[in-house]
């Protein structure tokens, strides 16, 4: 399994399916890939309705034929906007598309869709992914607040990757994080939506300092848009 990092919280993961998770590429000024770039895909996950997350993945659908994975809501949201391939779900339930899981986990954050500068109407719940393929496991926490129920699914998924948000101001901040990557017990933790605007700077390298500082063994992976590794 390939997992490339494309900016913000946008991965695009490569296994025996091609899987987008939160393709904000368009207006996002640090990303590697326009929504151009992608010729094929086969699913697209979207953990909530802010901008920067639903991004351009309607669109990607509609150029690949990808089904639109999220919460019901945003399904709708997506249906009434031309996706015609979807599955919705809600928090604690799984689906499987082709041999792979797909796992819908509580994410605290809210979830609105801004369909203008002034405002929007409501995406549902904001959520985070288990992404199971074969026996590879990869957790995605969306944007999200850290909460002690990550032990949970820590216990109950045993992700290997967990890409986690550090960005603080909207969501975990590194401290945070540490603390989120000690109750998953991942082999790697990633850390996500941080530098994308001067309002989420972080050092990623603090989150890899209080990892330590804890002492859970977990490897902090740091990459650049662009940058992937495979496990
Ligand atoms: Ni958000
Ligand atoms: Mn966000």
């Amino acid at each position: 399994m390939k997992i490339e990092y494309l900016g913000h919280a946008a991965f695009k993961i490569t296994g025996t399916k091609k899987i987008l998770i939160d393709p904000f590429l368009d207006s996002n000024p640090k990303a590697s890939l326009k929504s151009n770039d992608i010729k094929s895909a086969d699913i697209i996950l979207v953990t909530h309705g802010h901008g920067d997350h639903l991004g351009d993945s309607i669109q990607i659908c509609k150029n690949t034929g990808a089904i639109f994975v999220s919460i019901h809501e945003l399904i709708l949201y997506a249906e009434e906007n031309g996706v015609t391939n979807t599955e919705g779900m809600n928090i604690g339930g799984t689906i499987e598309i082709e041999g792979i899981k797909i796992t819908a986990v509580k994410a605290e954050h809210s979830s609105c869709i801004n369909v203008t500068d002034k405002g929007g109407y409501s995406g549902g719940n904001s959520i985070g992914f288990i992404v199971k393929d074969g026996n590879k496991t990869i957790y995605h926490a969306g944007d999200t607040g850290l909460f002690s129920d990550m032990e949970l699914i820590g216990e109950l998924y045993k992700p290997y990757v967990s890409l986690l948000p550090i960005g603080s101001r909207y969501t975990m901040g590194p401290k945070e994080a540490s603390y989120a990557a000690q109750y998953l017990k991942s082999k790697i933790v990633v850390p996500m939506h941080y530098n994308t605007t001067p309002l989420i700077r972080q050092d990623p390298h603090q989150l890899n300092l209080f990892v330590s500082e804890l002492g859970c063994g977990t490897e902090v992976k740091i990459l650049e848009p662009g940058e992937y590794f495979e496990i």
